[in-house]
């Protein structure tokens, strides 16, 4: 057995970042099969040097010979350009990554206490509104705009299944499923249905797990007033897409925010944050959403300890507040931070 990660910087700060991902994982190979890495290309600049953001290369690469890849940031332009499509979009379809998980984490700088907010929001990744079947015509009264909202069995039923094992995983065993059946009654009634199906369907697998649910207007108020309430939260595209950007905001930076893209054959890890256009270049950019995003990628490989050592030096290195970039209100450098996290690894 071996490990092949795929490497996709793509732009701006992604090309600082995801080598420091790199370098946590090989900091703890000697607990991973034979790690290799290939560099993959994707992005903006590809997108102006080769006429596509994501080259036929990356894709069939990654399907034939990475099990797992880190995706750093994509310079998306605001206007449309002819030609151009989103490589993260385009990945998460081509690879069938359902699923889009977000820790998030507050930085307690009190090791005794618990952080006040620690939550996963699970997120299905491939319908919803997003399937992007709009339709503009012209009625009685002007102009008309509608959308299909798709909601299948399967994908609720899957998205439900990893939810139920990450709560099942966690300290408190708590899934919140998050919805809007009082008014949408057949989709959103159909998402929650699906996943509260999930552990009947599983022989007694997920009976320690205590399944709540919220709405999810009332959910993001709550999210702000009370986020300890929430452990594992698991919602249809839209909402969880809100949601987990909603989440990143009470924890202060998005430097430090990770996610994976999961799908039942292959997991590609990826920090919260753009390109960051304005600091890039400049070696300041926080490598810890991106440390953290290799970490994540780990534990879904079914890697639990190495990923534990990461995330521990990780939280050893937020807590006391030394060595930090300045956008958690520190002075240091990628490197130092990077150089920081790689030490306390190699020091359990
Ligand atoms: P952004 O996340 O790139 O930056 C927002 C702010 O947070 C900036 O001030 C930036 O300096 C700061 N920031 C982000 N990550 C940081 C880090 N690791 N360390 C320190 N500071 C950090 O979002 P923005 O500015 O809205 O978008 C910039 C570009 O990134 C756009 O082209 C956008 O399309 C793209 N983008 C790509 C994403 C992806 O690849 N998944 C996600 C979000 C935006
Ligand atoms: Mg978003």
């Amino acid at each position: 057995k071996s490990l092949t990660v795929g490497l996709i910087p793509a732009d701006g700060i992604g090309r600082e970042v995801i080598p420091a991902a790199r370098d946590a994982i090989l900091a703890v190979q000697t607990e991973l099969p034979p790690v290799s890495f290939v560099d993959l290309l994707a992005g903006w600049d590809t997108f102006t040097r080769t006429g596509t953001a994501l080259p036929a290369e990356t894709v069939k690469t990654l399907k034939e010979e990475c099990d797992c890849a880190l995706f750093g940031s994509v310079s998306s332009p605001s206007r449309k350009v002819a030609g151009y499509s989103s490589p993260i979009v385009a990945l998460r379809k081509e690879l069938d990554l359902y699923a889009n998980i977000r820790p998030v984490r507050s930085v307690s700088a009190d090791p005794s206490k618990p952080p006040t907010t620690d939550l996963i929001v699970v997120r299905e990744n491939t319908e919803c509104l997003y399937v992007k079947d709009e339709k503009l015509t012209t009625g009685e009264h002007g102009k008309e705009a509608r959308a299909i909202r798709l909601i299948t069995e399967r994908a609720s039923t899957r998205i439900g299944r990893i939810a139920f094992e990450l709560a099942k995983a966690r300290p408190r065993k708590l899934l919140t499923i998050i919805h809007k059946s009082n008014v949408l009654s057949v989709t959103d009634g159909l998402f929650r249905e699906s996943v509260r199906a999930v552990p009947p369907a599983s022989n007694g697998a997920f009976d320690d797990v205590t399944i709540e649910e919220q709405l999810v207007d009332s959910a993001v108020y709550r999210l702000f007033r009370e986020p300890q309430i929430y452990d594992v939260m698991v919602a249809p595209n839209l909402y969880g897409d809100i949601i987990s950007d909603a989440a990143a905001a009470l924890v202060g930076s998005l430097g430090v925010i990770p996610s994976i893209n999961a799908g039942d054959n292959f997991v590609m890890g990826e920090p919260v944050h753009g390109s960051a256009p304005d600091i890039a270049g400049k070696g300041i950019a926080n490598p810890i959403a991106s440390i953290r995003s290799a970490a994540l990628m780990l534990r879904h490989l079914g890697y639990a300890s190495p990923a534990d050592k990461i995330d521990k030096a990780v939280n050893d290195t937020l807590a006391p507040g030394k060595v930090l970039t300045a956008d958690l209100g520190g002075s240091s450098s990628t490197q130092e931070v990077t150089g920081h996290v790689m030490k306390l690894i190699q020091a359990q």
